[in-house]
């Protein structure tokens, strides 16, 4: 099957999530299932400088207020079509917003751009190339299946839109529907409208031919109120059409720097050294995020007493709202057992996520999470909320787990501090059991995380969807 992904940002060349670990391995994962996947993202900065040799196949002279060109170029050995239109995405900054964090107010016009590219890409082809299937990543490209029925491709393109988070639907004013040439007719209820305003996710939602998140209980929480932030309702009606299916992780880049859990020592000692922390007794906790109100790190500042007073320590790598910088720095300073860095630094995730003894992960809801997964790939024991994805990768050192002898981390429920504290309190007794805790490990280090599974889940709904042969 031929699939076009479009999405908004991509490993290695531009990150700010984990959607960009997904689209970047989704291609390679699933060439192996028969799926040729090529990738289309949008010509910011860092992906016109990280990209090597291109070659010119499309070219508009005028795209939302200026000229633009479609260039191929390869990632590894997977095609890469770059949108380069510099008046949309040539400035300093983050991919949706400048330096100060906030969002460029260009970016209805910025992202209609790319979903019309990626329309017009599958329904008139690309250089003799024809897709099948339309693979859609978040609100950035919400707009492309409407686009797509609108340019006559509908009938012969199949679309998938897939749900990274739903808390991002790109919203703008009505006032917008002629600047970014959406149909007047699909603005209704029944269409791209959402309370009044243009929703590109929702049109995503509303006009793609299938729709999948990613976990099979976050596709189950989307359908209630308390997660689905105003689709729920629409998401019921689809639910037909709706599917979850598990992000993997790419395991040629996430990779222990040890086989035998034994190697961690090491890893924990130059950790400790980094940051300047003492020798404590307890596990060594990291922490890797967006700071958000997403990840619940206002409940964990509650309960890291619990830890702390246990002699427990956390290192905490993140970047985002100011309030949370400020407090997790502040923390730090007022307690030797924590260390805050705030800002963005792979080379020191992989470092934390080898070091650490276990991993926290308190979101107040999580579509999958990977840095769960990350952590038990590298027997980093996982500490996470019972939702979404977290509570399909994570198996729980209940006492029925541990009787098991399957238990690969901790989950808690309800969220608040009260019951992560509780979390942090058996992870400390766990942490003292040495051989409950080497067991832990090594199921943990064996646990599925890689995209197998979930390949060939993708691979068969493409096949599924394709409408001419
Ligand atoms: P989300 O997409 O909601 O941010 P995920 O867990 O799916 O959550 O993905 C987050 C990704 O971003 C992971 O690869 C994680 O390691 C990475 N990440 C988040 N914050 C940082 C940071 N400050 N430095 C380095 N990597 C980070
Ligand atoms: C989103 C979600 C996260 C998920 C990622 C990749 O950013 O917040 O849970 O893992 O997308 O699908």
């Amino acid at each position: 099957t031929r699939v076009l992904s479009v999405a908004s940002e991509c490993v290695p060349l531009i990150k700010t999530g984990g959607l960009a670990d997904v689209a970047g391995a989704l291609p390679a994962a699933l060439a192996p299932h028969g799926v040729e996947m090529r990738t289309l993202i949008p010509g910011y900065p860092a992906v016109m400088q990280g990209i090597g040799r291109k070659k010119k196949v499309a070219q508009w002279d005028e795209l939302f207020g200026g000229g633009a060109t479609i260039w191929r170029t390869r990632l590894g050995k997977q095609v890469l079509y770059v949108l380069d239109a510099p008046h949309l995405f040539d400035r300093k900054g983050g991919p949706y917003g400048d330096a100060q964090g906030r969002d460029w107010p260009d970016n209805p016009q910025r992202f209609a751009a790319l979903s019309r590219v990626a329309a017009t890409i599958c329904a008139a082809g690309i250089e003799g190339w024809q897709a099948q299937v339309m693979h859609c990543h978040d609100w950035q490209s919400g707009f492309a299946p409407l686009y797509l029925r609108e340019l006559g491709g509908g009938d012969r393109v199949a679309s998938l839109m897939t749900i990274h988070n739903i808390a991002f639907q790109g919203l703008c004013p009505s006032s917008m529907i002629s600047a970014l040439d959406l149909p007047r007719s699909g603005f209704n209820e029944k269409g791209y409208e959402f309370w009044n305003n243009i929703s590109a996710l929702k049109a995503g939602l509303v006009y793609a031919d299938r729709l999948s998140t990613v976990s099979p209980t976050y596709a189950t929480e989307l359908m209630t109120p308390e997660f689905g932030m105003g689709l729920d309702g629409l998401l019921r009606e689809r639910q037909a059409d709706l599917v979850g299916v598990l992000n993997g992780i790419d395991e040629t880049i996430w990779t222990p720097p040890y086989t035998d859990p034994a190697g961690k020592a090491a890893h924990r000692a130059a950790l400790r050294a980094e940051f300047d922390l003492p020798d404590w007794p307890g596990p060594l906790c990291v922490l890797v995020s967006r700071l958000t109100q997403q990840k619940g790190l206002d409940i964990l500042l509650q309960a890291l007493p619990a830890l702390l007073d246990r002699g427990g320590q956390l290192v905490l790598l993140g970047s985002g709202e100011r309030e949370l910088e400020r407090a997790f720095l502040g923390y730090a300073q007022s307690h030797p057992g924590v260390a805050t860095t705030i800002g963005y630094d792979e080379s020191l995730a992989r470092r934390m996520i080898a070091g650490g003894d276990a991993i926290l992960v308190p979101s107040r809801f999580e579509p999958c999470g990977l840095t769960q997964l990350y952590g038990l790939r590298y027997g980093t024991l996982p500490v996470v909320s019972l939702t979404g994805g977290l509570a399909d990768t994570v198996i729980n050192a209940s006492p029925a787990g541990l009787a098991a002898g399957c238990a690969t981390g901790l989950q808690f429920h309800p969220l608040n501090a009260q019951s992560l504290a509780q979390a942090l309190m058996t992870l400390v007794k766990l942490h003292a059991d040495g051989p409950t805790w080497a067991r832990m490990m090594a199921n943990a280090m064996a646990s599925p995380v890689s995209w197998e599974h979930s390949a060939a889940t993708y691979a068969a709904l493409y096949a599924e969807m394709v409408k001419t042969a």
